[in-house]
């Protein structure tokens, strides 16, 4: 099988003879019938959130949906994962339904493989965006989502609704985890190197870039509410990642469910067709989110049936209906054409792009079926990249207090020797290391942890020795009165050190609304009994969004944050706190200090007035890019070779870095933008430019950054993006150089 990039010139133009010729031996029905997805749940036995176990097929719903109504896609699992051999006969049975109908296109299966192939057995769980983000490492990215193709093209899937690119600048919203962080360059360059990972690895599949767009900023907070974004910031700090992911040549996108400016996205035809068509050139697949025509007429209340919420939702520019469960969608789109309220030249145009898609993914010389059971990958394959990503993504926040071994030394590494106590409610679930769409879509059912794969505790023990580990059970909900058990059990051990394993258990889009940012209120009463005893203690956030813990922060003498690691983030904790590993991984977001401060780092000057006008009022916990590691790197020299700059011009700027530690580092260095006088505020801040670099122990060493003048652009009030003559500086670190940019 291949899979062409949409933007090389003419590989949709290539597939136009032969996807035209199929186009018009197509009846109306078939059309319809491509443009509609149903979730798998809805042609198996049984209900489709309950399916009878083993699931399997019902053949009159299996043909009545993909023979009589020509259903063209079909997603997801049916509520759980499934074997590679069980995807297979799902898959293989979906397109003997396929073969059955007149036109025999075989149906576009599409799943959710957002951190690694959540929904398949055994598969390798990589860590969820917000880690992979802190890695700041795009090949890394690309590679884990190479595997992911891999895998999942290995079950017969050759779509997959990822990466997800909506911005985490708000962590009360509960998929801040899915995000690759608040910063739109780096979800920018992240994104790319995802997309190129699914479509464009050894085994190819489509990726989706969702939900277009301005999903994750909503003014309460909570997932699918409304959102009041002007244009010109949705074009500034939303629109980048989705327009560079295009730009790469991503074969799908998915719809934001959401609301903005009051107008739902699925009618938004200003955002799918003038932005999203005309403007950006994207020539692949929309795909609507779960159920959201369907949530027009009866959550939105902008249409009053079915029919108005299908009419209103083609205008706008979708080309398939993820229904997911019933024939609303089809029916309601076969009367609108048969009235001839929506044209079927209108039609044609999204049948075209669902037929460019499939052949584009050799779907038509393949009949979709999956490739041989023996070709499913060895999971040995992946694991190392796994591994590493999760490595790479563990950060460390604070690091101070004395080292039982060295005690001019900080508390971290442990090193050789010295017993932990280790206790809190993440420390023995693999499912917290996971967070959501894992196994489940809530991800919280431990009949579908990875076997064999460690949770805190155990990845401790496995790397510590087991006589050093000593741990408490915590359930998330444990009562306050629980901390005495664990403070008896702490006395009787007499460790050396106590690790504290904080943080959520998962969570996705509603259920995972929180009224309250704030660690919970059990953790933190556990993290004030404990600092009592007096011991080091290590806390270890196993979470998805930055929970606020500013009056306990000081009872803990280093705080690392692992995000969701994955299957592989027990060890790679482990390895940190040992020192096996010297942390790298950098914060894709700025951490709130308080629940209502959740302000990023690319903030305006006004939001640093202090109460008392004079103490700076933006003070998070944790800035945007913060990570210590065991050596520290410090920005020595900052240079530019001139000061004045004409538009067009490429600014070369050196930086001189010392590492003043005795371990190799791998070093994050951040190129911010000030544009000190600009016709739109201002931020405090910009990030134009980051790169990894590895700086040996006492190295010295200068790293070379070329910044097109261009790239220090806005969009000014006239949505034009614009670079405005005037001076600006550059800052790495602590050091920053002056300049000019010339009329
Ligand atoms: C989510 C999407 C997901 C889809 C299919 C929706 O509820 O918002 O991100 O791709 O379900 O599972």
């Amino acid at each position: 099988m291949g899979c062409e990039n949409t933007t090389t010139d003419g590989a949709v133009g290539s597939h136009a003879v032969f996807v035209d010729s199929v186009l018009q031996s197509m009846t109306l029905e078939d059309k319809v019938g491509e443009m509609t997805q149903l979730t798998l749940g809805a042609i198996g036995v049984g209900k489709p959130y309950k399916l009878v176990e083993p699931q399997r097929l019902d053949t009159a719903k299996a043909y009545d949906a993909l023979v009589t109504n020509r259903v063209g896609s079909v997603l997801n699992c049916g509520n759980h994962e499934h074997t590679p051999e069980k995807w297979h006969e799902f898959i293989a049975g979906i397109q003997h339904y396929a073969q059955q109908k007149e036109s025999k296109i075989p149906v576009l299966y599409g799943v959710d493989a957002i951190h690694g192939p959540t929904y398949t057995t055994n598969a390798v769980l990589v860590p969820q965006q917000i880690g992979l983000a802190a890695t700041w490492n795009e090949d890394l990215v690309r590679e884990n989502a190479e595997n992911t193709a891999a895998q999942i093209f290995g079950c017969g899937i050759p779509w997959n609704f990822s990466p997800v690119l909506d911005l985490g600048r708000d962590p009360r919203w509960p998929r801040f985890w899915e995000t690759f962080g608040e910063d739109p360059l780096l979800a920018s360059r992240m994104g790319v190197a995802m997309v190129e990972g699914y479509q464009n690895g050894e085994v190819p599949i489509a990726a989706t870039l969702k939900h277009f767009f301005g999903y994750g900023f909503t003014l309460s907070g909570n997932d699918r509410t409304p959102a009041w974004i002007p244009e010109r910031e949705l074009r500034e700090y939303f629109l980048p990642s989705f327009k560079a992911a295009i730009d790469a040549g991503a074969m799908s996108i998915m719809v934001n469910s959401g609301e903005i400016n009051g107008i739902p996205v699925h009618t938004n035809k200003w955002m799918l067709t003038d932005l999203l068509r005309d403007e950006l050139g994207f020539e692949g697949v929309v795909v609507t989110d779960w159920e959201d025509v369907k949530y027009l007429y009866t959550r939105h209340m902008v249409a009053k049936d079915y029919k108005e919420a299908t009419r209103m939702s083609i205008e706008a520019g979708i080309d398939m209906c993820m229904v997911p469960l019933d024939f609303g969608f089809t029916e309601a789109l076969l009367a609108l054409v048969r009235e001839g309220s929506i044209s079927e030249s209108r039609i044609d145009e999204s049948v075209r792009r669902i037929l460019v898609m499939k052949k584009q993914l050799g779907l038509f010389e393949t009949g979709g079926m999956p490739p041989a059971l023996e070709d499913y990958p060895n999971r040995e394959e992946f694991e190392d990249d796994a591994a590493q990503a999760a490595l790479e993504s563990i950060t460390l926040l604070k690091n101070e207090g004395q080292n039982v071994v060295d005690p001019v030394q900080p508390v971290l590494p442990l090193g050789k020797s010295g017993k932990l106590f280790v206790t809190g409610p993440t420390a023995h679930s693999l499912n917290a290391l996971n967070g959501g769409w894992t196994g489940t879509w809530q991800g919280r059912d431990t009949v579908y942890n990875t076997p064999g794969m460690p949770h805190l505790v155990e990845a401790l023990s496995n790397r510590f020795g087991i006589k050093r580990v000593v741990s408490e059970k915590l359930a998330m909900d444990f009562e306050t009165a629980e901390i005495d058990r664990v403070i008896r059990a702490i006395e009787q051990t007499r460790p050396d050190y106590v690790v504290l394993a904080l943080g959520e258990m998962p969570y996705t889009e509603i259920p995972g609304n929180d009224e309250d940012l704030a660690l919970f209120g059990n953790q933190k009463a556990l993290i004030r009994a404990v600092h009592k005893m007096g011991l080091p203690t290590i806390g270890v956030f196993i979470e998805g969004r930055p929970r606020t813990f500013d009056d306990v922060e000081p009872f803990m003498d280093a705080i690392v944050m692992a995000y969701l690691p994955g299957d592989f983030g027990g060890d790679a904790i482990a390895q940190v706190l040992e020192g096996s590993y010297n942390p790298s991984g950098r914060l894709p977001f700025t951490w709130p200090r308080h629940p209502s401060s959740h302000v990023t780092y690319d903030h305006k000057h006004t939001e640093e007035i202090g109460t008392d006008f004079y103490t700076n009022g933006f003070n998070p916990q944790y800035s945007f890019s913060h990570g210590l590691s065991y050596s520290s790197v410090e920005v020595t020299d900052l240079r530019l070779e001139q000061t004045s700059y004409d538009m067009g011009d490429t600014i070369h700027l050196m930086v001189g870095l010392t590492n003043v530690g005795d371990r190799i580092t791998n070093e994050l260095v951040c190129v911010f933008s000030q544009d000190s006088v600009a016709s739109i505020t201002p931020s405090v801040d910009r990030l134009r430019y980051f790169d990894r670099v590895m700086v040996g122990p006492r190295e010295s060493m200068s790293l070379s950054v070329s910044l097109p003048v261009e790239e220090l652009s806005f969009i000014n009030a006239a949505l034009q993006e614009v670079v405005e003559p005037g001076a600006f500086s550059l800052r790495v670190g602590s050091k920053t150089v002056a300049f000019n940019v010339n009329e």
